[in-house]
């Protein structure tokens, strides 16, 4: 990660802009003041023209500025710092040509030295000679060097100005952003700008507690699950070790404790599926599965346990193609498997199960697996506890007698949920107390 110093950032960037907006000023501020006093000097010029139109005699004058009488065809009669006889024809200045064609001119050039700039102002007479009066004035760049002292400590104070003023902006940001309470994201007194960040931020401590909490959660109950199986075990096995049982009390008690431990080995089993689809760094190996397929042989598989129970069993693909969805094999398995042992476990006498996959179209396209039962139904209270890890609508049943299994964990349908979230599938239930369940898994494909 490159670090970066928010202090050092604000500072050059106000410093920039500092600089930036003193050039501007300074250019523009020496620009006007530089033409304003050019205009002065035109105007002197000119009034100093018009006055010296009147006079008959320019000899012996005092003045600072030059004057020069340029007669019609261009040649120096007249200059009061030259001698006329040494100068040049004056017939292509433009001054010149200027004040001959339109009575008056004004006209600045530059010196040969660039250094300065000579301002004209010539006037044609009544006598048809020009009287031109000039002065000379130091250029921009002039002024602007002769100022340098004075604008190279603007510069200083704009510097240290812009540096003070990036100083308290990233001091204020920066105790802003260390006063920031997370846990109580409301009460913060913040820049706007912030708002999204301290959102994110408190969203994701939410969520990490919340996660904390149902782990926290589940470490107590899974101790309880097995602390029960295990001192059923540890109880019988203590008094068929005092001796005083006869044969068929030991023969009773040696299925209750095989069922106990078979309890245990389904409950191990579960918690160890749903810690790996807890894991977030462990993926695992996604395939193509025909889900016609999967619950074939699900089916095929609880076919003796529906028998028992005589709940009959028929599967309904309903997709003209081949059922086929991406994930993980041993995930998908369990989750079929799990829905539908629900369905023959929760069912009634002579009831019936129907799985039925179908393809559906909503913002996406959809395989939807659907398990319905005419069992017991859940109500509606429960409906969403029941995908809980350890929920189960009526403890009491520790054992399914009519069918001689053990009856769940309470994990098959979290491990359903969380295999779900694992694919991105939805799950969904929609059941009637009484009258029978239904569940849906929607794979998008
Ligand atoms: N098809 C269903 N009909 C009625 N109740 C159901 C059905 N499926 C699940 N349940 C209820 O939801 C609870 C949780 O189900 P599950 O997580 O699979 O645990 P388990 O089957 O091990 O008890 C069950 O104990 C049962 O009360
Ligand atoms: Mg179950």
């Amino acid at each position: 990660m490159k670090i970066k110093s928010l202090t050092l950032r604000i500072f050059i960037n106000t410093m920039l802009v500092g600089v930036a907006v003193y050039f501007a000023c300074a250019v523009i501020f020496i620009d006007s003041f530089y033409k304003y006093f050019e205009n002065r000097i035109f105007s002197e010029l000119e009034n100093e023209c018009d006055y010296l139109s009147l006079l008959t005699t320019f000899e012996g004058i005092k003045t600072d500025n030059r004057i020069t009488v340029i007669d019609f065809h261009g040649k120096v009669i007249f200059d009061n710092k030259a001698n006329p006889a040494e100068m040049e024809n004056h017939a292509s200045r433009s001054e010149f040509i200027e004040a001959m064609e339109k009575g008056s001119s004004k006209v600045s050039r530059y010196s040969s030295t660039m250094l300065q700039k000579n301002l004209y102002f010539a006037k044609r007479l009544e006598n048809g000679t020009v009287l031109r009066v000039s002065c000379q004035q130091y250029t921009a760049g002039l002024l602007m060097f002769g100022l340098s002292q004075e604008l190279l400590c603007l510069l200083v104070i704009a510097l240290i100005i812009s540096g003070l003023a990036a100083a308290a902006l990233s001091k204020k940001i920066t105790t802003s952003i260390e006063k920031i309470d997370f846990e109580n994201p409301e009460t913060n007194e913040i820049f706007s700008e912030f708002k999204p960040f301290i959102k994110r931020i408190s969203d994701e401590n939410f969520e990490k507690k919340e996660r904390e909490e149902i782990r926290r959660q589940f470490s107590a109950n899974v101790s309880h699950e097995l602390k029960t199986p295990l001192t059923s075990i540890s109880g019988f096995a203590e008094i068929m070790k005092s001796g005083s049982v006869d044969e068929k009390t030991m023969l009773s008690f040696s299925e209750d404790i095989y069922n106990e431990a078979q309890r245990l080995i389904l409950l191990v089993n579960d918690i160890l599926k749903l810690s790996k689809l807890d894991e977030e760094s462990i993926t695992m190996e996604k395939e193509e599965i025909c889900i016609e397929e999967t619950c074939a042989e699900t089916i095929k598989s609880l076919e003796s346990y529906a028998k028992k129970k005589n709940v009959s069993l028929e599967l309904e693909n309903k997709t003209k193609e081949v059922s086929y969805i991406h994930g993980v094999p041993t995930v998908i398995q369990e989750m079929i498997f799990n829905l539908i042992e629900n369905a023959i476990k929760y069912n009634k006498e002579n009831g019936s199960v129907i799985v039925k996959i179908e393809k559906i179209t909503l913002e996406r396209d959809y395989m939807r697996l659907c398990v319905k039962d005419t069992g017991i139904g859940i109500a509606e209270n429960q409906q969403e506890r029941i995908f809980e890890r350890f929920y189960r609508v009526d403890k009491s049943r520790s054992k399914d007698r009519q069918s001689n299994r053990t009856t769940g964990t309470g994990l098959g349908l979290s491990i359903v949920k969380h295999g779900a979230k694992y694919h991105n599938a939805k799950v969904s239930v929609k059941s009637k107390i009484g009258e029978g369940s239904e569940f849906s898994l929607m794979f998008p494909i």
